[in-house]
């Protein structure tokens, strides 16, 4: 049990009877608890039959009783140890006044903010009545989960949505948002206080809806040098988690700052975060001398393998369970599963991992 700072605060339960949740206290286990990055999503036929009769995605995100079943899904299919809750990180911008909606096929598009008083132009609460069916799913998931099954919340990290926020899409090079945050440092750190404002409460709620453990996506870290690293990523992502545990101080945290390699050490220091998630692309020697041994790890089996299947994915699933089994981890994949990976795929990693 949990113990909150007020008496106001409700007690958040932590069973212990959850392989996912014990890795994040500290233990190692012989079989890594497993799940996977977008595990909901349009590689499963159930998925893709739910998002047609939701109509677009913001619909099913928003609606209770379809996300509950998209958060399901997955885990009925495979048994993973942990659901993550079915919405995205850009309803945040959505509740702040920024109106967002998803072109098939193409991704997220926004009404760009190109100057500072777009910036300013955000609100500095979120509205409530919109988010408010988020935690409604997290309440009816967490009824229908199964006893050995975490359920992780999530947002994504301000300096990720605000790149979104900004250019009014997804960016490879975050060129948008570099540009405005060095032109407008003042106005571009209004928009971040209040993404870290915005994330904290929608964090909170999700851990008092039912949430066990809270993601913070920060997919687009890697792009940034380090004095930026440090004012846009670790700065507000350390305010967060502040945040999150002022209110519950034993709340679990996993960072994704995706792509900062050598930074993680630091940025582990810093923002205090309980575990991280590891891309692809980091060297697996670096992560466990560095990484695991601060705080448990996830990942970071390629998705590209695992879609490419057979025996490279045999070859990398071991490489992974190799190189972090000396010490507290959590078996994923180093970003989202692609759509167009076959079903007997995931089927094949579960059991190599399990050793079933
Ligand atoms: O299964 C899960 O992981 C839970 C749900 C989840 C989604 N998005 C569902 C989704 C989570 C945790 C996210 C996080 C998210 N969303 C991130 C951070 C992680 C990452 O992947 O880097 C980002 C950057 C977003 C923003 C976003 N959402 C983009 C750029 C897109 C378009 C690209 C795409 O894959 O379509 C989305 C859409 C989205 N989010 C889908 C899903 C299942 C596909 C929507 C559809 O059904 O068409």
């Amino acid at each position: 049990m949990l113990e909150p700072t007020s008496d106001l605060a409700p007690k958040l339960a932590i069973p212990a009877d959850k392989p996912f949740l014990r890795v994040l206290s500290g233990s190692r286990e012989k079989v890594p608890p497993v799940w996977m990055m977008r595990q909901a999503g349009r590689y499963l036929p159930e998925y893709r039959a739910l998002r047609e009769r939701a109509g677009s995605f913001l619909e099913l995100c928003f609606n209770p009783e379809l996300a509950a079943e998209a958060t399901l899904q997955p885990i009925r299919r495979f048994g993973f140890n942990a659901a993550i809750l079915f919405s995205d990180i850009l309803v945040i911008p959505h509740a702040l006044g920024q109106r967002v909606r998803y072109v098939e096929g193409e991704g997220p598009r926004l009404k760009p903010l190109n100057d500072a008083a777009a910036l300013n132009s955000v609100h500095r609460e979120a509205d409530r009545s919109t988010l408010a069916p988020i935690f409604d799913t997290v309440r009816r998931v967490k009824a229908l989960l199964p006893s050995d099954v975490a359920l992780i919340g999530f947002c994504g990290a301000p300096w990720t949505v605000a790149t979104y926020m900004v250019a009014g899409c997804g960016t490879p090079d975050q060129a948008a948002a570099k540009h405005l945050a060095a032109l407008e440092p003042f106005a571009f750190g209004r928009l971040i206080d209040k993404l870290v404002d915005a994330s904290a409460k929608y964090l909170v709620h999700q851990l008092e809806a039912g949430a066990e453990c809270v993601q913070i996506f920060d997919t687009w870290a890697g792009g940034l040098p380090a004095r930026e690293f440090d004012l846009w990523c670790i700065q507000p992502t350390k305010r967060l988690v502040d945040r999150v545990r002022e209110r519950h101080p034993g709340a679990k945290i996993i960072g994704f700052p995706r792509g900062a390699g050598g930074k993680i050490p630091d940025y582990v220091d810093r923002t205090g975060v309980n575990a991280v998630s590891l891309e692809t692309a980091i060297d697996l020697k670096f992560a466990a001398e560095n990484i695991q041994s601060r705080v448990p790890v996830q990942g970071n089996l390629d998705p590209e393998i695992l879609r490419v299947g057979g025996e490279a994915l045999d070859r990398a699933v071991d490489s992974v369970m190799a190189a972090f089994a000396g010490a507290p981890f959590i078996f994923n994949l180093g970003h989202g599963v692609l759509p167009q990976t076959p079903i007997a795929h995931v089927e094949r990693m579960l059991a190599r991992v399990r050793g079933s």
